[in-house]
């Protein structure tokens, strides 16, 4: 079965361009045209009989690039749709927040300042088994992922994110302009659907 990719209803949003916005969609549905053209490939390969294993095993190397590149980019843009909306006070996922943060505005201080140098994401995980949010880098898209564990946040941190709009001495702005443009109602149910 084929991925396509997924089509996200926008409204205008304060600090990311529509320009901005549109390049990265573009970047995001290259994403999702690679994961199908890897894995048709090496079922090519693998279906001719010979020996290709070598070159199957460079393409599943490249797999983790493009496949988290895709679900992260989708995690990116969900909560941008339907306009901003605050974290509700009744919600697990506010109320988990305070119990490990202190409070909701204690969490999103840290939150904004997980950042390294070098194309990648930070996210906001959650390990149900222990009952605990990480804050994790992922380099590119796939290294430093924590096996298992459930996004309910992924900010993008690569440089195309924000360069029309921003210079890379300006990341923190882009940062904010994220954070505030999120409905967190999207979020909430993230976590909800954690169970
Ligand atoms: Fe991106």
């Amino acid at each position: 079965m084929e991925y396509t990719s997924r089509t996200f209803t926008l409204p205008k949003i304060v600090g990311l361009s529509e320009k901005q916005l549109a390049l990265h969609i573009g970047l995001y549905e290259g994403y999702v045209k690679h994961v199908n053209l890897l894995t048709s490939q090496m079922n090519k390969l693998a279906q001719t009989g010979e020996d290709f294993g070598y070159a199957i095993a460079e393409l599943r190397r490249r797999l983790g690039f493009e496949w988290n590149g895709m679900r992260l980019h989708e995690l990116y843009f969900e909560p941008l749709e339907g306009g901003p909306k605050p974290l509700h006070a009744d919600t697990a996922l506010y109320t988990h927040l305070k119990t490990q943060y202190g409070s909701f505005s204690q969490w999103l201080d840290i939150f904004a300042k997980v950042t390294a140098r070098g194309p990648g994401w930070a996210l906001l995980n959650y390990d149900p088994q222990a009952q605990r949010f990480f804050h994790t880098w992922v380099a590119d898209h796939e290294i430093g992922q924590l096996a298992t564990l459930p996004a309910l946040i992924a900010l993008d941190h690569w440089e195309h994110a924000y360069l029309i709009d921003y210079t890379p001495s300006e990341k923190a702005a882009y940062v904010t302009a994220y954070l505030e443009a999120l409905n967190w109602d999207v979020i909430a149910k993230r976590f909800d659907a954690i169970g």
